[in-house]
């Protein structure tokens, strides 16, 4: 329902799209865990997933690592099938619970993950990047659960990837955790590489992605740049029934950001509350009950995610 959502790109940038997914769709029984994602990555971006739980974000990752095959719709990473891309150390990947291997030391196993590639990065450099490299002789099963995180993120480094996919690779880590770990990304990003990462924190998608991509229900539900999402924050919600009205009125005001209609009850997304109000009073004389109150992101963002906003509109 969101304006700033996607619409597919150009096929000129799509050859060259770190990530290209064209009508994906992947269904579990009834459940439609992905339902038709468009989404075009270019190289350098670094976009942040976010939705609620079920929204589909793993599933997405899964079908761009190759591990899950998609009901139908296209997947192609670097202009290559997954599958090859993954093969080539084109994309270094970090699950939501990926298993680490038991009765290995922690250098081992992240050694035994570069022997896997052409041109690994060293295994000192990737444990220090990922700030465990103290922790080489460990064995797996004496890590905490942030420490466990940070050896994924080393096992995904090592290969020295062109593409970061990270499936909510903060989950388990502390506040200080936190903050190294994203330090370390900016390092890896800073030399051009291009991450998707999937998150429940909205401010880390603020800090840390150029551009949000916002899922709900196997849907991407708006899509846009950081500022774009910013706009949304500062914005107001302005609530109003307004007796008669159509959509192309309500989209037509100025400052609208995002709208939701039922029947005569109009809720708008405005960055600017009262320009959006002086001509929604001009436009529709009979509206009244009206409301206006701040939305933060968070607002924005559950709004824009909650099961019960199934209206879509697009630009
Ligand atoms: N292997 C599976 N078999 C059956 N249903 C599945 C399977 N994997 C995912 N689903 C369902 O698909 C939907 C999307 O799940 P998915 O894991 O992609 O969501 P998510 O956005 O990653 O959620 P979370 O934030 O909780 O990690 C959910 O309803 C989930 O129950
Ligand atoms: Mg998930």
């Amino acid at each position: 329902m969101h304006k700033t959502q996607t619409q597919p790109r150009e096929t000129g940038v799509a050859a060259g799209a770190a990530v290209h997914l064209t009508g994906l769709r992947k269904h579990y029984g009834d459940v439609r865990a992905v339902d038709g994602v468009d989404l075009t990555i270019a190289p350098g971006e670094v976009v942040a997933l976010l939705g609620p739980n079920g929204a589909g974000k793993s599933t997405t990752v899964d079908m761009i690592l190759g591990l899950t095959r998609p009901d139908s719709g296209t997947v192609s990473v670097f202009g290559s099938t997954p599958a090859a891309a993954v093969a080539e150390g084109a994309i270094g990947a970090m699950l939501q619970g990926g298993a680490l291997l038991d009765d290995m030391t922690v250098a081992e196993m992240v050694g035994m993950v570069a022997s896997l590639h052409h041109k690994p990065m060293p295994v000192g450099e990737a444990l220090r990047r990922a700030g465990i490299a103290d922790l080489g002789v460990r064995r797996s099963t004496k890590l905490s659960g942030g420490q466990k995180q940070r050896v994924r993120f080393a096992v995904a480094l090592v290969s020295d990837p062109d593409l970061l996919v990270l499936d909510e690779p903060t989950a388990a880590m502390d506040v200080g955790t936190r903050r190294e770990f994203w330090k370390s990304m900016y390092e890896f990003t800073n030399s051009g590489r291009t991450v998707l990462f999937a998150t429940h924190y909205l401010e880390e998608a603020e800090e840390f992605a150029d551009r949000v991509v916002l899922m709900r229900s196997g849907r991407v539900v708006a899509d846009g740049s950081v500022a774009e999402v910013r706009a949304l924050a500062g914005g107001r919600t302005v609530r109003a029934v307004l007796p008669g009205v159509t959509e192309p009125v309500i989209a037509g005001l100025p400052a609208v950001t995002g709208y939701e209609l039922r029947g005569d009850r109009a809720v708008l997304s405005s960055a600017d509350s009262d320009a959006t109000l002086r001509a929604l009073l001009a436009a529709v004389p009979g509206a009244r009950d009206i409301e206006i109150s701040a939305v933060g992101l968070e607002g924005a963002f559950l709004s824009l995610t909650s099961e019960e906003n199934t209206e879509e509109t697009g630009r």
